[in-house]
């Protein structure tokens, strides 16, 4: 067990892409599951494959997590004493389709629910949590577009690595790991999803999700506060925090 995180999970976001990474490598290391998403089918053959493979338990919670009263059912489950959570992984989201400005209003506030409120009341359940116990850790799935100037999504995931940074360094006395996740393309159904025409990007950009979980799994072990995964997207991120905003923004402008 030396070395171990957590004994029981729960993954927001878990029936796909980098979420459905983390829970098939959160179960091949023995950790039993809260898995989160809005498809209850999709969610429940998830469950079901994991359980077979792993001999893990799986909970299964289906909530919409732009629904404030779905986020508060997802928070108690983070503030069971009798089944405690040693590991939160805030991974679930999207992208909206179209630039701030052209967008809806009412879609950005569900945006805006989605990347920000959602993590930010499910760390502070965590954190609540966990923090008696003198252990735990919660991943906050942040992205590089966190370091350019792009628009809303890029905001979401400036305001929630920032938070992740400053709770890492607060709370790191109490036992408890925070971690900013801040991975650069990664193949998922989230471009597609979000009608992101990402043809122009170079191969070598591309990421792949189990990979990804395996370095951010190792980094959250060795205690990093934030995990950029892969040299690649290190140097860009090095370069594009250095680099002016305006040379910034014209780069980073092809994808999130
Ligand atoms: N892929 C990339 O290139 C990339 C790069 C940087 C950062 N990220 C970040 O990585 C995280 C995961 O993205 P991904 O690429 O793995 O996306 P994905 O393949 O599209 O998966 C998204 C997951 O989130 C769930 N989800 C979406 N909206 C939800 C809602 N309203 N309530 C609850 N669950 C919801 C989806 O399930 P349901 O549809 O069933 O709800 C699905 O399980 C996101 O935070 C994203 O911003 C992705």
């Amino acid at each position: 067990m030396l070395g171990r995180m957590s004994a029981r999970a729960l993954v927001t976001g878990a029936t796909a892409g980098i979420g459905n990474s983390f829970v098939r490598a959160l179960a091949a290391r023995g950790d039993d599951l809260v898995i989160v998403a809005r498809d209850t089918a999709r969610l429940e053959a998830l469950a079901t494959d994991l359980r077979a493979a792993h001999g893990v338990e799986v909970d299964v919670v289906t909530a919409d997590l732009t629904v404030p009263a779905d986020v508060d059912r997802v928070a108690a489950v983070l503030a069971d004493p009798d089944r405690p959570v040693d590991l939160l992984v805030n991974n679930a989201g999207a992208s909206l389709a179209g630039w701030f400005g052209d967008t809806d209003i009412a879609d950005e506030d569900r945006q805006l629910d989605l990347l920000v409120r959602a993590p930010m009341h499910l760390m502070d359940a965590a954190l609540k949590a966990m923090g008696p116990r003198g252990r735990g850790a919660v991943v906050n799935v942040t992205s590089v577009a966190a370091f350019t100037p792009r628009g809303v999504y890029s905001a979401h995931k400036i305001w929630l690595t920032n938070l992740s940074l400053w709770t890492a360094w607060h709370h790191a006395a109490s036992g408890v790991k925070v971690m900013a996740l801040a991975p650069g393309f990664t193949r998922t159904e989230f471009h597609q999803r979000g009608e992101m025409d990402v043809s122009g990007v170079p191969r070598w950009m591309w990421l792949d999700a189990d990979r990804l979980v395996a370095d951010a799994l190792r980094d959250l072990e060795r205690g990093k506060a934030l995990s950029v995964p892969s040299k690649r997207y290190k140097v860009l991120t090095f370069l594009a925090k250095h680099a002016p905003s305006s040379l910034v923004a014209r780069a980073a402008k092809r994808g999130r």
